[in-house]
Protein backbone atom coordinates (compact mmCIF):
# COMPACT_ATOMS: atom_id res chain seq x y z
CA UNK A 1 0.00 0.00 0.00
CA UNK A 2 1.35 3.42 -0.67
CA UNK A 3 1.65 5.74 1.67
CA UNK A 4 0.63 9.30 1.00
CA UNK A 5 3.04 11.74 2.97
CA UNK A 6 0.62 14.32 4.58
CA UNK A 7 2.11 17.95 4.28
CA UNK A 8 -0.53 20.01 5.28
CA UNK A 9 -0.73 17.65 9.03
CA UNK A 10 2.93 17.87 9.30
CA UNK A 11 3.01 21.17 8.43
CA UNK A 12 0.36 21.80 11.19
CA UNK A 13 2.81 20.25 13.82
CA UNK A 14 5.02 22.27 12.86
CA UNK A 15 3.52 25.43 13.40
CA UNK A 16 1.92 24.43 16.59
CA UNK A 17 5.96 23.54 18.09
CA UNK A 18 6.85 27.17 16.99
CA UNK A 19 3.88 28.72 18.38
CA UNK A 20 4.78 26.60 21.69
CA UNK A 21 8.28 27.92 21.26
CA UNK A 22 7.57 31.51 20.34
CA UNK A 23 5.08 32.04 23.11
CA UNK A 24 7.87 30.21 26.02
CA UNK A 25 10.59 32.94 24.26
CA UNK A 26 8.45 35.70 25.42
CA UNK A 27 7.77 33.87 28.92
CA UNK A 28 11.11 33.49 29.76
CA UNK A 29 12.96 36.64 28.12
CA UNK A 30 9.75 38.95 27.19
CA UNK A 31 10.82 38.75 23.35
CA UNK A 32 8.75 38.35 20.41
CA UNK A 33 10.03 36.88 17.08
CA UNK A 34 9.62 39.24 14.47
CA UNK A 35 9.96 38.63 10.88
CA UNK A 36 10.24 41.60 8.28
CA UNK A 37 8.79 40.41 4.95
CA UNK A 38 9.61 42.93 1.71
CA UNK A 39 8.13 42.48 -1.70
CA UNK A 40 9.40 44.26 -4.34
CA UNK A 41 6.62 44.53 -7.36
CA UNK A 42 3.21 42.85 -8.49
CA UNK A 43 3.70 39.52 -9.21
CA UNK A 44 1.16 37.74 -8.12
CA UNK A 45 1.93 34.24 -7.23
CA UNK A 46 4.59 36.50 -4.80
CA UNK A 47 1.68 38.39 -3.12
CA UNK A 48 -0.22 35.27 -2.23
CA UNK A 49 2.95 33.52 -0.74
CA UNK A 50 3.33 36.60 0.90
CA UNK A 51 -0.01 37.19 2.32
CA UNK A 52 -0.10 33.28 3.35
CA UNK A 53 3.18 34.24 5.69
CA UNK A 54 1.67 37.23 7.24
CA UNK A 55 -1.57 34.94 8.35
CA UNK A 56 -0.01 31.93 9.60
CA UNK A 57 2.85 34.34 11.53
CA UNK A 58 0.41 35.93 13.35
CA UNK A 59 -1.07 32.42 14.51
CA UNK A 60 2.35 31.34 15.73
CA UNK A 61 2.63 34.62 17.71
CA UNK A 62 5.14 35.93 15.07
CA UNK A 63 5.22 39.46 14.34
CA UNK A 64 5.37 40.43 11.09
CA UNK A 65 6.88 43.70 9.38
CA UNK A 66 5.36 44.05 5.83
CA UNK A 67 7.45 46.54 3.22
CA UNK A 68 5.65 46.00 0.06
CA UNK A 69 7.81 48.84 -2.68
CA UNK A 70 7.11 49.72 -6.48
CA UNK A 71 7.63 47.34 -9.21
CA UNK A 72 10.45 50.09 -10.71
CA UNK A 73 12.40 50.09 -6.93
CA UNK A 74 16.08 50.50 -7.72
CA UNK A 75 18.72 48.16 -6.04
CA UNK A 76 20.17 51.23 -3.84
CA UNK A 77 16.17 51.88 -2.53
CA UNK A 78 16.03 48.61 -1.74
CA UNK A 79 19.37 48.04 0.28
CA UNK A 80 18.92 50.93 2.44
CA UNK A 81 15.81 49.18 3.08
CA UNK A 82 17.42 45.86 4.16
CA UNK A 83 20.02 47.84 6.17
CA UNK A 84 17.13 48.99 8.19
CA UNK A 85 16.45 46.29 8.98
CA UNK A 86 19.76 44.56 9.43
CA UNK A 87 20.11 47.27 12.35
CA UNK A 88 16.46 46.75 13.95
CA UNK A 89 16.90 44.76 16.64
CA UNK A 90 13.46 44.21 16.91
CA UNK A 91 14.01 42.37 14.23
CA UNK A 92 15.14 38.41 13.77
CA UNK A 93 14.25 37.44 10.17
CA UNK A 94 14.12 39.01 7.13
CA UNK A 95 12.77 37.41 4.40
CA UNK A 96 12.76 39.14 0.63
CA UNK A 97 10.49 38.16 -1.59
CA UNK A 98 12.46 35.56 -4.90
CA UNK A 99 12.10 37.00 -7.94
CA UNK A 100 12.88 40.43 -7.66
CA UNK A 101 12.59 42.97 -10.88
CA UNK A 102 15.17 42.54 -13.55
CA UNK A 103 16.39 45.81 -12.36
CA UNK A 104 18.04 44.03 -9.73
CA UNK A 105 20.50 42.09 -8.61
CA UNK A 106 19.62 39.21 -6.63
CA UNK A 107 22.59 38.08 -5.37
CA UNK A 108 23.75 41.58 -3.79
CA UNK A 109 20.25 41.96 -1.94
CA UNK A 110 20.47 38.32 -0.51
CA UNK A 111 23.89 38.79 0.75
CA UNK A 112 23.06 42.26 2.10
CA UNK A 113 21.31 40.33 4.56
CA UNK A 114 22.67 40.30 8.18
CA UNK A 115 23.74 36.34 8.21
CA UNK A 116 22.13 35.57 11.40
CA UNK A 117 18.50 37.21 10.08
CA UNK A 118 18.95 35.32 6.90
CA UNK A 119 15.53 33.15 7.67
CA UNK A 120 15.47 32.11 3.71
CA UNK A 121 19.21 30.31 4.38
CA UNK A 122 19.79 31.98 0.63
CA UNK A 123 22.88 34.41 1.99
CA UNK A 124 26.25 33.06 0.69
CA UNK A 125 27.64 32.30 4.17
CA UNK A 126 24.58 29.73 5.25
CA UNK A 127 25.05 28.13 1.96
CA UNK A 128 28.29 27.59 2.53
CA UNK A 129 28.11 25.99 5.96
CA UNK A 130 25.19 23.75 4.91
CA UNK A 131 27.94 22.85 2.22
CA UNK A 132 30.50 22.23 4.99
CA UNK A 133 27.78 20.08 7.35
CA UNK A 134 28.62 18.89 10.53
CA UNK A 135 28.66 21.70 13.36
CA UNK A 136 28.67 24.26 10.91
CA UNK A 137 24.69 22.86 10.03
CA UNK A 138 23.85 24.29 13.67
CA UNK A 139 25.01 27.96 12.92
CA UNK A 140 23.48 27.82 9.54
CA UNK A 141 19.52 28.94 8.60
CA UNK A 142 18.50 25.66 5.91
CA UNK A 143 16.45 27.00 2.98
CA UNK A 144 12.92 26.36 4.14
CA UNK A 145 11.81 24.22 1.10
CA UNK A 146 14.92 21.53 0.78
CA UNK A 147 14.15 21.69 5.15
CA UNK A 148 10.33 21.00 4.76
CA UNK A 149 10.91 18.30 2.23
CA UNK A 150 13.40 16.23 4.13
CA UNK A 151 11.60 16.43 7.61
CA UNK A 152 8.66 14.92 5.71
CA UNK A 153 11.27 12.25 4.39
CA UNK A 154 12.60 11.44 7.62
CA UNK A 155 9.33 11.13 8.72
CA UNK A 156 8.69 8.51 6.08
CA UNK A 157 11.84 7.03 6.13
CA UNK A 158 14.18 7.35 9.24
CA UNK A 159 17.33 6.14 8.55
CA UNK A 160 18.27 7.37 5.33
CA UNK A 161 21.82 6.52 5.52
CA UNK A 162 23.43 4.44 2.24
CA UNK A 163 19.95 4.78 0.47
CA UNK A 164 20.50 6.26 -3.26
CA UNK A 165 18.41 9.62 -3.63
CA UNK A 166 18.14 11.46 -6.82
CA UNK A 167 17.08 15.20 -6.99
CA UNK A 168 15.79 16.47 -10.15
CA UNK A 169 16.99 20.10 -10.66
CA UNK A 170 20.12 22.24 -9.47
CA UNK A 171 18.59 25.55 -8.21
CA UNK A 172 19.83 27.67 -4.99
CA UNK A 173 16.55 27.34 -3.57
CA UNK A 174 16.00 23.91 -4.35
CA UNK A 175 18.24 21.23 -5.80
CA UNK A 176 21.58 22.16 -4.30
CA UNK A 177 20.39 22.52 -0.95
CA UNK A 178 18.78 19.14 -0.97
CA UNK A 179 21.22 17.55 -2.02
CA UNK A 180 23.68 18.55 0.69
CA UNK A 181 21.15 17.74 3.14
CA UNK A 182 20.54 14.20 1.98
CA UNK A 183 24.52 13.88 1.60
CA UNK A 184 24.56 15.23 5.33
CA UNK A 185 22.05 11.95 6.10
CA UNK A 186 24.87 9.84 4.11
CA UNK A 187 22.56 9.13 1.19
CA UNK A 188 24.44 8.56 -1.92
CA UNK A 189 23.07 11.57 -4.05
CA UNK A 190 22.82 12.33 -7.53
CA UNK A 191 21.75 15.38 -9.13
CA UNK A 192 20.26 15.48 -12.67
CA UNK A 193 18.84 18.16 -14.93
CA UNK A 194 18.58 19.72 -17.97
CA UNK A 195 21.77 18.43 -19.84
CA UNK A 196 21.46 15.51 -18.07
CA UNK A 197 21.15 12.33 -20.11
CA UNK A 198 19.74 9.67 -20.14
CA UNK A 199 17.81 10.69 -16.77
CA UNK A 200 15.24 7.78 -16.56
CA UNK A 201 17.92 5.47 -16.40
CA UNK A 202 19.32 7.14 -13.60
CA UNK A 203 16.05 8.00 -11.61
CA UNK A 204 15.50 4.39 -12.25
CA UNK A 205 18.15 3.52 -9.95
CA UNK A 206 16.72 5.84 -6.99
CA UNK A 207 15.41 4.51 -3.87
CA UNK A 208 14.17 8.31 -3.37
CA UNK A 209 13.40 10.95 -5.88
CA UNK A 210 13.20 14.40 -4.96
CA UNK A 211 11.67 16.67 -8.08
CA UNK A 212 11.94 20.16 -8.57
CA UNK A 213 12.25 20.87 -11.79
CA UNK A 214 8.60 23.13 -12.25
CA UNK A 215 7.61 21.06 -15.21
CA UNK A 216 4.19 19.42 -15.29
CA UNK A 217 3.80 15.60 -14.42
CA UNK A 218 7.15 15.15 -16.07
CA UNK A 219 8.03 11.85 -13.50
CA UNK A 220 6.43 9.09 -14.84
CA UNK A 221 6.05 5.43 -13.69
CA UNK A 222 8.66 4.34 -16.01
CA UNK A 223 11.08 6.62 -14.56
CA UNK A 224 11.07 5.33 -11.06
CA UNK A 225 12.14 1.39 -9.44
CA UNK A 226 9.49 -0.26 -7.28
CA UNK A 227 8.72 1.25 -4.03
CA UNK A 228 10.35 4.09 -4.38
CA UNK A 229 9.60 7.48 -2.07
CA UNK A 230 9.10 10.30 -3.72
CA UNK A 231 8.74 13.67 -2.57
CA UNK A 232 7.45 16.23 -5.20
CA UNK A 233 8.19 19.80 -4.74
CA UNK A 234 6.47 21.09 -8.03
CA UNK A 235 3.65 23.40 -7.99
CA UNK A 236 2.47 23.98 -11.27
CA UNK A 237 -0.75 25.42 -12.65
CA UNK A 238 -2.01 24.11 -15.71
CA UNK A 239 -5.44 24.05 -17.71
CA UNK A 240 -8.32 21.84 -16.61
CA UNK A 241 -11.80 21.38 -17.74
CA UNK A 242 -14.29 22.35 -14.27
CA UNK A 243 -16.96 19.39 -13.07
CA UNK A 244 -19.08 21.70 -15.56
CA UNK A 245 -16.97 21.66 -18.68
CA UNK A 246 -15.86 25.14 -18.94
CA UNK A 247 -12.39 25.94 -18.68
CA UNK A 248 -10.58 26.01 -15.98
CA UNK A 249 -7.23 25.62 -13.90
CA UNK A 250 -5.68 23.07 -11.25
CA UNK A 251 -2.56 22.17 -9.46
CA UNK A 252 -0.19 19.42 -10.17
CA UNK A 253 3.92 18.66 -9.34
CA UNK A 254 6.62 17.43 -11.12
CA UNK A 255 5.77 14.07 -10.88
CA UNK A 256 2.66 12.38 -12.70
CA UNK A 257 0.80 11.45 -9.31
CA UNK A 258 -1.64 9.03 -10.94
CA UNK A 259 0.88 7.21 -12.95
CA UNK A 260 3.73 6.79 -10.60
CA UNK A 261 1.35 6.23 -7.03
CA UNK A 262 1.09 2.60 -7.31
CA UNK A 263 4.62 1.58 -8.12
CA UNK A 264 5.66 4.05 -5.30
CA UNK A 265 5.88 3.22 -1.76
CA UNK A 266 5.42 6.75 -0.65
CA UNK A 267 4.41 10.08 -2.27
CA UNK A 268 3.93 13.64 -1.62
CA UNK A 269 0.56 14.60 -3.27
CA UNK A 270 0.49 18.29 -4.61
CA UNK A 271 -1.03 20.56 -3.75
CA UNK A 272 -0.75 19.40 0.13
CA UNK A 273 2.43 17.98 0.36
CA UNK A 274 5.52 19.71 0.04
CA UNK A 275 4.23 23.17 -0.18
CA UNK A 276 2.67 23.96 3.37
CA UNK A 277 6.04 22.87 5.00
CA UNK A 278 7.91 26.04 3.37
CA UNK A 279 5.77 28.53 5.56
CA UNK A 280 6.11 26.21 8.25
CA UNK A 281 10.29 25.83 7.97
CA UNK A 282 9.98 29.97 7.16
CA UNK A 283 8.20 30.79 11.06
CA UNK A 284 10.43 27.60 12.66
CA UNK A 285 13.53 29.12 11.10
CA UNK A 286 12.67 32.85 12.36
CA UNK A 287 12.13 31.47 15.81
CA UNK A 288 15.15 29.83 15.98
CA UNK A 289 16.63 32.61 14.82
CA UNK A 290 14.88 34.75 17.91
CA UNK A 291 16.15 32.17 20.48
CA UNK A 292 19.96 32.96 18.87
CA UNK A 293 19.55 36.51 18.83
CA UNK A 294 18.25 36.04 22.66
CA UNK A 295 21.40 34.02 23.93
CA UNK A 296 19.79 30.76 23.81
CA UNK A 297 20.15 27.11 22.34
CA UNK A 298 17.96 26.63 18.79
CA UNK A 299 14.46 25.48 20.23
CA UNK A 300 14.42 22.39 17.64
CA UNK A 301 16.93 19.69 16.43
CA UNK A 302 18.97 20.89 13.27
CA UNK A 303 16.83 18.60 11.01
CA UNK A 304 14.52 17.09 13.11
N1 LIG B 1 10.41 32.45 -4.05
C1 LIG B 1 10.07 31.14 -4.21
N2 LIG B 1 10.40 30.44 -3.10
C2 LIG B 1 10.92 31.32 -2.23
C3 LIG B 1 11.42 31.20 -0.90
O1 LIG B 1 11.46 30.12 -0.29
N3 LIG B 1 11.87 32.35 -0.34
C4 LIG B 1 11.85 33.55 -0.99
N4 LIG B 1 12.34 34.61 -0.37
N5 LIG B 1 11.40 33.68 -2.22
C5 LIG B 1 10.93 32.57 -2.83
Amino acid sequence: MTKIIDGKEFAQKIRNQVKEDSDNLFKNKEVQPCLAVVLVGENPASKVYVGAKTKMAAECNIKTKDFKMEDTTDQATLLKVIEELNNDSGVHGILVQLPLPKQIDERAVIDAIDVKKDVDGFHAINAGRLSIGGEMLKQAFIPCTPLGSLLLLKDTVPNLSGMNAVVIGRSNIVGKPMSQLLIEESCTVTIVHSRTKDIEAICSKADIIVAAVGRPEMIKSNWIKDDAVIIDVGINRIPSKKPDGSEGTKLVGDVDYNDVFEKSSAITPVPGGVGPMTIACLLRNTVTSAYRHAGLDDPRGTVS
